[in-house]
């Protein structure tokens, strides 16, 4: 149709004369010069990543395009809540932190609130009793840390703001349409070399370097590494400073749930969901209109009518491949893709206990009904049993709720790696009416120095998110991964390739927000 090719690079011209083209906001007209839209797209997985991809996804390639959404189990994977009595309880991923701005983006366009923020007290416990107690007083709390780790404690927030300075830069990149083909890209747009470095060393060796004491990064990094992601400060440096991100203050969670928002982005992306485990995906090379050939994506799966298989242009995996997450057989791909990446994911069992505590288990002298630390966090020794231990709020809070103090019945949240023992229970708890235990394969198991990252390129059309959690594992990971593959499968589609992969993005688009 050269008439309307014509007309829609005269229309580009113009508009970039004028100087009114968003390159973030890419037009339609200028995507159809050079190829027809897809006409199908299949999504993988209906956790915060897949849900957020058919988000982006309709974004990118607009309202025609057919997406299809295959999850087996509850939309929002892993972030999933119980019922206690009369509320439910977030078992998953809980907080957000106050930069994570696609999160932020999404409660703001689905008209979710944030849930009532409450005040929350710390404490640090050795596996024999409490060796940190935060005060009510932030002053008292401050020279509490300055008087034992002099300016450790200042300079560590110092640390992991320059690190999160830097990662903010990938929101005007995707701003901006640019997308990366591997984490590593990705990583080194954000953060340069030193990114990379950080994924290569572990927290510990990192803050050696940065010259934090062995006292401090064991007194103080290691409780936070164990409650964020069950594991000791020999993760990666990367996600280790993501961990650190998330003892800011300001954190949030979505009003009523945060598997709200996956719900939520389905219905706003006008995508169906389909109620199947894809147990295979393979290429289909078929003849063209135009006389060549085309390949298509046959997507096999098995919901409760049985198994059916439908034919796709492009495919997103939103779910991680990995040994115990998922099983689908990849065929007739040349290279071979694998259903299970090298590396493991991490157990994390969550244990909600609706109780009263045992706070002398704690070594701890208050009387219960003074005892009101909500969040316990854990060293890094062998008499620890237990990663972090919390008195636990509803997702929907009430007006009239306060938290109780250690006294009252209420609901508590505990991480360990293995499931508590029925002793380890009577231990803990003087009394409790009802336990629900969920295990989790988390996250990652992070060990550097890393091996190569899976891609987030499987084939010509088919993207992989879950990479991205070998960097680190979060809701806004999986956030940030799903627009890129949206942005990554656009420009692939219309071999916009100036938009990918591109270096040392910082500088040029220095002045440009
Ligand atoms: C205990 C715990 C605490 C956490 N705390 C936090 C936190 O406080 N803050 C934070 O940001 N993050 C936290 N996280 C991490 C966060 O929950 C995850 O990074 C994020 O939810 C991952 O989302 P996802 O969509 O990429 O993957 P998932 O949520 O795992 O979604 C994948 C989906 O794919 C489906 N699936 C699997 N195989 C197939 C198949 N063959 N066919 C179709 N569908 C399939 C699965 O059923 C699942 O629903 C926590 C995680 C856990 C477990
Ligand atoms: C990370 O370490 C591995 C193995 O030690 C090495 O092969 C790789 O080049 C390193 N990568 C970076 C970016 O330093
Ligand atoms: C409470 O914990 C203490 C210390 O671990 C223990 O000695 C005691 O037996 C526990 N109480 C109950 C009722 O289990």
């Amino acid at each position: 149709m050269p008439t309307m090719m014509s007309f829609s690079t005269l229309s580009l011209r113009a508009l970039l004369l004028l100087g009114v083209w968003h390159p973030g906001r890419r037009s339609f007209i200028l995507a159809a010069s050079f190829q027809e839209p897809p006409k199908n797209i299949a999504v993988v997985g209906a956790g915060i990543g897949g849900t957020a991809a058919a988000y982006f996804l309709r974004q990118e390639f607009g309202p025609a395009v057919k997406i299809d959404v295959f999850e087996p189990d509850a939309v929002g994977g892993r972030l999933a809540t119980v019922k206690i009595g009369e509320h439910e309880y977030e078992t998953g991923g809980a907080v957000i932190h106050p930069l994570n701005l696609h999160m932020k983006h999404f409660i703001e366009k689905l008209g979710i609130p944030p849930r009532k923020d409450l005040p929350s007290k710390m404490a640090i416990f050795d596996g024999k009793e409490l060796v940190f107690e935060e005060s009510d007083w932030f002053f008292v709390n401050f020279f509490r840390m300055l008087w034992r780790y002099g300016f450790g404690f200042l300079r560590m927030q110092m640390w992991v703001e320059s690190i999160l300075d830097k990662f903010m830069r990938i929101y005007q990149y995707q701003q901006f349409g640019y997308s990366f083909s591997t984490v590593e890209r990705l990583l080194h747009a954000m953060g340069g070399d030193g990114f990379l470095t950080l994924m290569n060393q572990t927290l510990e060796e990192a803050m050696i370097g940065e010259g934090f004491s062995q006292v401090f990064i064991n007194d103080v990094i290691a409780p936070i590494t164990r409650v964020n992601y069950g594991q000791s400060v020999r993760v990666n440096g990367f996600v280790g400073a993501v961990s650190l991100a998330g003892a800011d203050s300001g954190l949030w969670a979505v009003d009523g749930g945060n598997k709200r928002v996956c719900t939520g982005l389905l219905y706003n992306s006008k995508s169906e969901l389909i109620p199947a485990r894809v147990t295979s995906i393979s290429v289909k090379v078929r003849p063209s209109k135009k006389g060549n050939t085309i390949s298509l994506y046959e997507v096999n799966y098995v919901g409760e009518s049985g198994s059916a298989h439908s034919l796709y242009d492009i495919v997103v995996i939103a779910t991680p491949l990995h040994q115990g997450k998922s099983d689908i057989v990849f065929s007739g791909f040349s290279p071979p893709i694998p259903s299970h990446y090298s590396g493991l994911y991490h157990q994390t069992v969550t244990t909600m206990v609706h109780g009263k505590l045992n706070v002398s288990y704690l070594g701890t002298s208050e009387p219960a009904s003074e005892f009101t630390v909500s969040d316990i966090l854990t060293t890094d020794s062998k008499g620890c049993a237990i990663n972090s231990l919390g008195s636990l709020d509803p997702v929907h809070i009430p007006d009239s709720y306060k938290r109780p103090s250690a006294s009252h019945t209420t609901v508590w949240k505990v991480f360990s790696p293995r499931p508590l023992s029925q002793e380890q229970l009577q231990q803990m708890f003087l009394s409790y009416s009802s336990m629900s235990e969920t295990p989790w394969l988390a996250y990652p198991a992070y060990r550097p120095p890393h091996r190569k990252t899976p891609p987030f390129i499987l084939h010509d059309r088919m993207y992989y998110l879950n990479a991205v959690e070998w960097a680190a594992s979060a809701m806004e990971m999986s956030a940030i991964a799903a627009r890129n593959a949206a942005l990554l499968a656009h420009h692939r589609w219309h071999e916009q390739v100036g938009k990918i992969d591109q270096e040392d993005l910082h500088t040029r688009l220095r002045g440009e927000l």
